[in-house]
């Protein structure tokens, strides 16, 4: 390590959370510590905190900066990785300048020789949550090829165990965890987005922790594009989390002059578990200038409804129908523009259509607002039909691993739109700024239902381009449209991210509408979304994509969770249907205050059979009961219900919804038929718990708790 100077040990706090930069050496400031919050004046000696030198490494401590380099003996990923024609490949960075205030720190660093320079950004507030971006920038006069710029923390060897996500098209959000040995656990996403199976989070945390215990570190890329995330444990036993964007070829290559910036990456830690995470997590999304501040109104969806049979007069039935059910923002589905009459011809032809829509949009959207509800329409605006006059016009202006080359093969027989063209850019953006300005629409789902595939931009890799013009698309079509609020779905849950939800309000969180799959998906993919962000819809009683038969009190106590909707032809549904949807909505819309602002909380489940969740807050909670699968215990065990003030006293009941029980129990508790139910402290509800009925597989019970 280089000689020390005087700079400063630079403590950042926040949230129960601290990080402890090194700056004293001439180098890259080093991470000595993200974790648990260490005090004032952190105390900590350089000499005698370096770390021992072991026999046949290198003769000096090697340091785990916030650019890990191989330069100074680091042989795990390391933090920048490019070369000048196979020059300039090993950078040694000098510490030039670093600026830190309470809540951030900006560092500058430069390598003279291999002509490159880096700025560090991080920042930590009040949340736990620590944001962290490096720029580089090409400071020689001849081009820089970047293979790898990434983000990387240092966890402790107790963070010997690693959880994060998988999935695929109507499975997101589904956990995998593995004990960290030595070597890398490694997700790349090649998918052009985010992807059905993206990492989501990736956790490393102390053996076996759970929901509610252990202490763990998570890290999530703010990206919506190709991307990889790691943990990692060395030779010398140091672990590291890292994040990055995930490059292909010479898809970056830095003009001089021209930087570069990692997506932000999101990382926190907490001692409280999974849920100390995503309590993090969502202060952290609540606290964005962006976050929907509004109420998030009940939807109804047209998708599996009707699908692609788009008719005045059938719409207008199921608008009446979703009115009275106390529906406030309807949205159109796919099938409403140019040839679209199935997913094989019209995308990217954004006219309505005057086959199926003579007069135009206007007389739903009349209709539909007349019964005070909002409207809003689909687009999928990245992509295109071969079978379309965009495509006949400009074959061109398709993402292609060269221009001429053939078309990567088609999936759900569509093709991407090279948005790197500035004309083909200017035209999408100029068919949706008219949609909004021609129409009273207030929302757009938008879309994205392939994986990118040698997705190509003037003949060099195009993902990276391609994600940030559709930030830009999205970002300039905001600015046109303050008020136009926008979901984000990419064949269900492949564009979940914070990348993408600085720019949308809402994520379509699955395809899959079965309760069951949806406990599952929601209850992961809450780990970094607050309920208020995930599309939750009740379908029709058979789930589409399953096949699988729900009662409506299933259906329902999964889906009042989220931001609500329907997505269910309405007009089928029987009187007794009718009723209960009534006050489901009802019970949503007097409760999502709680709902959408309160804690999440998921106590540990005893078996894999059923799980709880619930959302608390000030003197109020609202909790689940799921049971997924036949129970091995005859009778269930007491449920904890942790999250609740210990010293106050809450009246416990079931909620009815007209008049009936949601679920149907077999044995019931005492309590559960007695008009006021029962009262608890908080202190015995987290440790004994609420005896509960013995429920049948696929049934849920939902818990209503008041202070007093
Ligand atoms: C995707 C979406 C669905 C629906 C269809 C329409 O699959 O995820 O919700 O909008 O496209 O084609």
């Amino acid at each position: 390590m280089s000689e020390p100077t005087e700079r400063p040990l630079v403590h950042l706090r926040g949230g129960g959370v601290s990080v402890l930069l090194d700056a004293r050496s001439t180098g890259v400031p080093v991470v000595l510590h993200w974790g648990e919050d260490l005090g004032d004046g952190a105390g900590f000696d350089a000499p005698v905190w370096a770390p021992a030198v072991s026999n046949n490494a290198v003769d000096v401590p090697v340091p785990l900066s916030l650019l890990p380099e191989e330069a100074l003996g680091w042989s795990g990923r390391a933090g920048l990785v490019g070369h000048r024609g196979g020059h300039d490949w090993s950078p040694s960075f000098l510490l030039q300048d670093l600026q830190a205030t309470s809540d951030q720190i900006v560092v500058e660093l430069a390598d003279p020789v291999a002509r490159l320079g880096v700025t560090c950004e991080l920042y930590l507030d009040g949340t736990g949550v620590l944001r962290v971006r490096h720029t580089v920038r090409n400071t020689g006069d001849e081009p820089y090829v970047l293979d790898r710029l990434a983000v990387t923390l240092p966890v402790p060897g107790r963070a010997s165990e690693v959880l994060d996500l998988t999935g695929r098209w109507c499975r997101e959000a589904h956990p995998q965890r593995r004990d960290l040995q030595q070597g890398a656990w490694v997700r790349e996403s090649r998918h052009g987005r985010t992807g059905h199976d993206a990492s989501l989070v990736l956790v490393a945390g102390t053996p076996g922790f759970g929901w509610r215990h252990g202490e763990v570190w998570a890290v999530h890329l703010g990206w919506s594009g190709n991307h990889t995330t790691w943990a990692e444990r060395g030779p010398d036993g140091r672990g590291t989390l890292g994040v990055g964007e995930l490059l292909g070829p010479g898809e970056v290559i830095l003009a001089p002059g021209q930087e570069c910036a990692t997506p932000w990456a999101y990382a926190t830690w907490s001692d409280q578990g999974l849920d100390g995470l995503s309590a993090s997590y969502h202060r952290w999304v609540r606290s964005r200038p962006s976050h929907p501040r509004t109420t998030r109104p009940v939807v109804l969806n047209t998708w599996e409804a009707v699908y692609f049979q788009h008719d005045l007069g059938v719409l207008s039935e199921l608008a009446d129908s979703a009115a009275a059910l106390g529906v406030e923002r309807f949205v159109l589905d796919d099938g409403w523009f140019g040839q679209r009459r199935n997913d094989h011809a019209g995308l990217g032809d954004w006219e309505v259509s005057g086959e199926v829509w003579p007069q135009g949009l206007g007389p739903l959207i009349e209709h539909v607002r007349g019964l005070g509800m909002a409207f809003g329409l689909w687009v999928e605006p990245e992509m295109v039909n071969p079978d379309s006059d965009l495509y006949r016009a400009h074959p061109e202006w398709v993402l292609r691993e060269r221009p001429g080359s053939p078309l990567p093969p088609p999936s759900r027989h569509q093709q991407v739109l090279d948005l790197g063209q500035s004309a083909a850019f200017d035209h999408i953006l100029g068919r949706l700024d008219a949609l909004l300005t021609e129409n009273a629409i207030s929302y757009l789902k938008w879309d994205h239902n392939r994986d990118l595939v040698a997705a190509g931009h003037d003949g060099r890799p195009g993902v990276h381009g391609q994600t940030l013009a559709i930030y830009r698309l999205l970002d300039e079509l905001r600015r046109r449209h303050p008020d136009v609020e926008i979901e984000s779905c990419s064949s269900g849950g492949a564009r979940a991210d914070l990348g993408i939800l600085e720019r949308t309000d809402r994520v379509w969180v699955s395809d899959c509408n079965d309760a069951l799959e949806r406990q599952t998906i929601q209850r992961w993919m809450g780990l970094l979304l607050p309920p208020e962000l995930m599309g939750e819809h009740i379908g029709p009683p058979t789930a589409h994509t399953t096949g699988r038969t729900h009662s409506l009190g299933f259906r329902a106590v999964t889906a009042l969770f989220g931001h609500l909707g329907l997505e269910w032809d309405v007009r089928q549904a029987g009187e007794a249907e009718r009723r209960v949807l009534t006050d489901v909505i009802a019970f949503h819309r007097r409760h999502r205050d709680l709902l959408h602002a309160g804690t999440t909380v998921r106590p540990d489940p005893i078996d894999t059979s059923h799980h709880v969740h619930g959302v608390v807050d000030d003197g109020e909670a609202l909790f689940a009961y799921v049971q997924l699968a036949s129970s091995p215990a005859e009778v269930p065990a007491p449920v904890l219900l942790p999250g609740l003030d210990d010293d106050r006293t809450y009246r416990v009941r079931a909620e009815h919804v007209a008049g009936a029980p949601l679920t149907v129990q077999r044995v019931a508790p005492p309590w559960l038929d007695a008009p006021d139910g029962v009262r608890l402290t908080g202190r015995q509800l987290r440790i004994t718990g609420l005896p509960v009925p013995v429920l049948a597989p696929e049934q849920a019970l939902l818990l209503h708790l008041v202070a007093d």
